[in-house]
């Protein structure tokens, strides 16, 4: 069986237009949707992330702003941003993007953004509003692995789910997500002992590591369904995920492709929250 992909650029295409529609509603009754992107410091890959970040909420009608700081912005100094930005009604959403630069702790400033507009998710009332199943914002990247087994319309009930990696970001949002949709959930990490004797359980495998080829063939069930939201590079300096795709796509169900697959989610799932915090302002939640 070869699997059938899961698209992230088409399924992206379908939500942002949702979006669109959703933001220009709120626009009618006169509250323009924003998002205020911070970038402290001249990381590479960082600028590239908020570029696109602010590129997509333009595209789809969010207001975007986007504020450059120079690598030695004090700690105060930026704590003092993001308050300015907490009491300024035109912002909705405020992401200051990561890595910091090591002189600022990062966690004591994502727990100075107001969780009224955390919309990566990252604030510990985020987290905590995740794990009780109370409103809140969940991150992106697993928001979005969540979209992609609604659009293939998997049923999660009484599935085995094995989550690979247990990041704050990615891995521990994402099994506390699936467990919300009845899965009986397995995190695995670079403490397991035998990883292939849990992935050969699962039904789903979500692949959170950030390690080129952490999944192979042989240790996926026949006709499950892989998620893959590694961003490697291969020794061609082409980009791939954690998941060995050509072997791993001959077993599986289906599979998201890298590129193409989870990352452009990542940046939907941002503007969704955006707009649901605009929202849940205008409704004066
Ligand atoms: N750096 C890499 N990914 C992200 C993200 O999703 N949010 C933020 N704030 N920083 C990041």
């Amino acid at each position: 069986m070869t699997a059938q992909l899961i698209d992230g650029n088409a399924l992206s295409k379908q939500l942002r237009a949702q979006v669109a529609e959703r933001a220009a509603a709120l626009k009618a009754q006169g509250v323009t949707p924003g998002l205020a992107v911070v970038l402290v410091g001249d990381n590479q890959a960082s600028q590239v992330y908020v570029r696109n970040k602010v590129k997509a909420c333009q595209d789809s009608g969010l207001h975007s702003v986007l504020e450059k700081y120079e690598a030695d912005m004090s700690e105060a100094e930026l704590l003092a941003r993001v308050e300015a930005l907490n009491n300024d009604p035109s912002i909705h959403g405020i992401l200051v993007q990561l890595p910091l630069p090591a002189h600022i702790d990062a966690q004591k400033v994502i727990e100075a953004i107001s969780p009224l507009k955390d919309v990566d998710g990252f604030h510990i009332a985020s987290a905590g509003a995740l794990m009780t199943g109370m409103p809140g914002f969940w991150p992106c990247t697993p928001y979005g692995c969540m979209k992609m087994l609604e659009s293939i319309g998997y049923d999660l009930k009484g599935k085995h789910a094995v989550v690979i990696g247990r990041s704050n970001i990615v891995g521990k949002p994402m099994a506390l997500m699936l467990l919300q949709k009845n899965a009986t959930v397995t995190i695995c990490h670079s403490g397991t002992r035998d990883l292939k004797a849990q992935t050969l359980q699962a039904d789903v495998i979500v692949a959170a590591v950030g390690k080129r080829n952490v999944l192979t063939a042989d240790m996926v069930k026949p006709g499950a369904v892989v998620l893959d939201v590694g961003m490697n590079r291969n020794d061609e300096g082409k980009l791939c995920g954690d998941v060995d795709f050509d072997g791993v796509r001959e077993v599986a169900s289906h599979i998201t492709p890298v590129p193409g697959g989870v990352g452009p989610m990542t940046i939907t799932m941002l503007l969704v929250n955006t707009l649901e915090a605009a929202e849940r302002a205008a409704a004066g939640a």
